[in-house]
């Protein structure tokens, strides 16, 4: 136990966000983990369920969504704080928190807006800082950071609020991706997840679709060249110094990694991958380096890609709250690493604890 007494954890989960329904996932891997016969005798569990619409719901009605007895979208009459109520915190029971466990994926959450929120209530949190969370989230500015400390990445192009109705704009736009960057390429919202807005385009007349397709998530899109790749991850842990665990490939049978791959097929998950220990140690420190630059600590996923002509490692990202749910790769790569589940979601409490 640590520090002799039950710690409760304020699990946070659902949200107002795309990946809404891979949170709730995550939530019932994790609150089955602290509920398992090891961690309940050092944990409890006050679930906190934020509907689609941004509204949060208590530990008693929260939990039945984890249960099932309530579907997810049948909650709007449920609530008890709404988003039109001025005091943030006001009918939020947090007091007895020990310890705050947000899985909230992509906007309105992992992106640092709960960090901040969660700041107010002066209690540690499992995951890292504002900083570390809004930079780890934001394609660009990730990629920007990367580029001036030189980390190897693919060619990519930046275009930030652009009149995609402006005709002059537009071409301007496309001769630049042409003059620049090899098809195919990948079309990105700046802030997203899941692959969801992406689009991987083969030639011109692709383009402004997927332009417009990124557009309606985020008007600050990223191109970037594609390469044939392989798909590594690497799990992190840790505070003022970082594990990394054993490195995975994901192999699917779809053109490349979309929603549909991601959540409903079944891949190949190699754990460890198989690379030569060169490499491995190069992705190891890179994975290290890139969480430092970016100020990210307490746990996240780095993905790499492998260039397959050259063997070329490429960092593609890092994920501050990383997919929790039974098929994901971040608890698959620390259970081969030697901790499992349950002993994987007391360790981050214990580094929250310690930070
Ligand atoms: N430059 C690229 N070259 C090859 N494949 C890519 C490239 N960018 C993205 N992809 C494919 O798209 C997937 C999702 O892209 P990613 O940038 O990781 O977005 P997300 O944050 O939504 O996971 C990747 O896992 C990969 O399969
Ligand atoms: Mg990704």
């Amino acid at each position: 136990m640590i520090g002799g007494t039950k710690k409760c954890i304020g699990l946070i989960f659902g949200g107002h966000s795309n990946e809404h329904e891979v949170s709730i996932s995550s939530a019932k891997t994790v609150f089955q983990a602290f509920n398992s016969e090891i961690n309940k005798q050092c944990f409890t569990v006050k679930a906190f369920y934020i509907n689609k619409l941004g509204d949060w719901l208590d530990n008693d009605l929260s939990e039945k969504i984890l249960s099932g007895e309530i579907e997810n979208n049948a909650t709007k009459k449920l609530e008890i704080f709404s988003q039109e109520k001025i005091n943030f915190l006001d009918g939020i029971e947090f007091q007895n928190i020990d310890v705050w466990f947000p899985l909230l994926h992509g906007f309105n959450g992992e992106d640092g807006s709960i960090h901040g929120l969660l700041r107010f209530t002066n209690k540690p949190l499992v995951g890292c800082g504002i900083i570390g969370s809004a930079l780890g989230m934001d394609k660009i500015m990730m990629r920007t950071i990367f580029s001036s400390l030189k980390l190897p990445q693919v060619n990519y192009l930046v275009f930030q609020n652009k009149d995609l109705n402006d005709k002059k704009v537009k071409n301007k736009l496309i001769s630049e991706i042409l003059k620049k960057l090899n098809f195919p390429i990948f079309v990105k919202p700046s802030n997203s997840g899941s692959s969801l807005g992406i689009s991987k385009v083969k030639n011109e007349s692709e383009i402004l679709q997927a332009l417009e397709k990124a557009r309606e998530i985020d008007p600050r899109i990223l191109v970037e060249e594609g390469l044939e790749v392989r798909e590594i991850e690497c799990g992190i842990i840790g505070n003022s110094k970082l594990l990394t665990s054993e490195i995975g490939e994901v192999k699917y049978k779809s053109d490349w990694y979309d929603y549909d791959s991601k959540y409903f097929s079944d891949n190949e998950i190699t754990i460890p991958a198989e690379l030569d220990s060169k490499i491995t140690k190069q992705i190891k420190d890179i994975a290290i380096q890139s969480c430092r630059a970016l100020n990210i600590y307490s746990f996240a996923r780095v993905d790499f890609f492998l260039e397959k002509s050259s063997n070329k490692i490429l960092l593609n990202e890092i994920n501050t709250i990383p997919g929790f749910t039974k098929k994901s790769m971040f608890p698959m790569l620390w259970e081969a690493s030697g901790l499992n589940i349950e002993q994987l979601v007391a360790k981050l409490v214990e580094i929250s604890l310690n930070s």
